[in-house]
């Protein structure tokens, strides 16, 4: 063995294999490299597919695979940690990422038995044409044993599929939460070692992927609160060795509260909607409100995504073209839809030459807001004073609302 100050490494030759604890590994692989997630999110710090597995006394069960691209890195890892079989392949979702290399698993250990639910088992066999004899189905609650180890599973749908379950090592206190409380972070560390950075990914991957969950979520972690769990170990980024630092975070992100903040997506043309912004931003900045403008030309979406967590006002600025909104104007609006963040408020800033029904285009897309949508401010060709004026009407009502609702600053 070779041991790091975190965790070690088990060593059999050129190749090492983490080790969680004793007999349970992380044999997943790390895609430093990966720049987007479902040709649409952005990954900045790249990715992982962490897979784990557990040897027991009667048995081994690998939890998860990897994404196709990376199933040499897993078979590798499988070698390498000298397993000579697998007894049970757990799989917790059927997302490709992590179920893409069951095929291959199954090839090399043909003894492994599929254990997941109902709804995973058909979604596997859909997505990845496995005979469904290979297969063990559990129930919430079941439980696995591998002799001295035992699997608790748990039903936690829509984080972020409805067939998503989680599994809990009840000897060693150990959720493998697959996707729950995962980040888009690789690196060679296996437990958290920077924090910050940690959150910020962590916060973007609930940003991007579990937020159109949030009452979902606020359901699991009331049945995950009183649980005796020392690490979380996620299938992407690195396992929390800390599980309150990123329990705590959830449960911030998924509570109703919001803070006083306004975010403001725009794209501008010709300059008539981005001053019209630079005065609504500055405006409100002056009196002395949080508010984040995102250039849609040249914005990170995950940036966007993150600032509307905790945002109690979204106000989306786009000029008229084509007869209705920008199309980078009508993708955020269609993005913040989808995302269906805890926003308050919304409204719209922007400009046209001769006509157009912009307003009303955006206002049907944001069909899935149940927050007020406040008077949009809407110039013809470029700003007047009376423009300037409903501006700032507009952002005295925000601040207004903003302080009846009594918002965390
Ligand atoms: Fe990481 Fe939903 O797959």
């Amino acid at each position: 063995m070779i041991y790091s100050s975190s965790y070690s490494f088990y060593s059999c030759g050129k190749m090492a294999v983490k080790e969680l604890t004793e007999d349970i590994f992380e044999v997943g692989a790390a895609h430093y490299d990966r720049e987007l997630f479902d040709e649409l999110i952005p990954l900045p710090d790249g990715t992982s597919y962490n897979a784990y597995l557990i040897m027991g006394e009667e048995g081994n069960a690998l939890i998860d695979t990897v994404d196709p691209s990376k199933t040499e890195r897993l078979m590798k890892n499988l070698e390498k940690a000298e397993v000579d079989k697998i007894d049970y392949l757990i799989s917790l979702h059927a997302e490709q990422d992590h179920s893409g290399s069951i095929p291959h698993v199954i090839e090399k250990y043909p003894e492994a038995t599929i254990v997941t639910d109902s709804k995973c088992k058909d979604m596997l066999v859909d997505h990845l044409h496995l005979d469904e004899n290979v297969f063990r189905v559990i129930d919430d609650g079941d439980e696995l044993s591998l002799g001295d180890k035992t699997l608790k599973f748990m039903y936690m749908p829509w984080v972020h599929w409805p067939e998503t379950l989680v599994a809990y090592l009840e000897e060693k206190n150990i959720l493998f939460s697959c996707d729950f409380f995962g980040s888009h972070l690789a690196t060679s560390n296996l437990f958290v070692e920077d924090e910050r950075k940690a959150y910020l990914a962590a916060k973007r991957y609930y940003a991007e992927i579990m937020m159109p969950f949030r009452s979902s979520i606020q359901n699991h972690l009331e049945r995950l609160d009183g649980m005796d769990i020392d690490h979380i170990a996620t299938s992407h980024g690195p396992i929390y060795d800390d599980p309150d630092f990123i329990l705590d975070a959830y449960q911030e992100w998924v509570d109703d509260q919001t803070k006083s903040e306004v975010v403001v997506p725009y794209v501008s043309m010709h300059g008539s909607t981005n001053e019209m912004i630079e005065h609504f931003v500055d405006y409100l900045g002056q009196k002395d409100i949080k508010v984040k403008p995102f250039n849609l030309t040249t914005t990170d979406l995950g940036e966007l995504a993150m600032s509307l967590v905790d945002a109690s006002t979204m106000v989306l600025g786009t000029p008229t073209v084509l007869v209705g909104a920008h199309p980078k104007a009508i993708y955020a609006a269609h993005l913040f839809n989808a995302l269906r963040p805890k926003t308050r408020y919304a409204s719209i800033i922007g400009s046209y030459g001769w006509g157009g029904r912009m307003p009303d285009q955006i206002k049907d897309i944001l069909s899935n807001f149940n927050g007020e949508l406040l008077d949009p401010v809407i110039s013809k060709g470029h700003p007047d004073k009376e423009d300037i004026e409903d501006l700032e009407r507009l952002a005295n009502e925000i601040i207004q609302r903003h302080e009846e609702d009594d918002l965390v600053k």
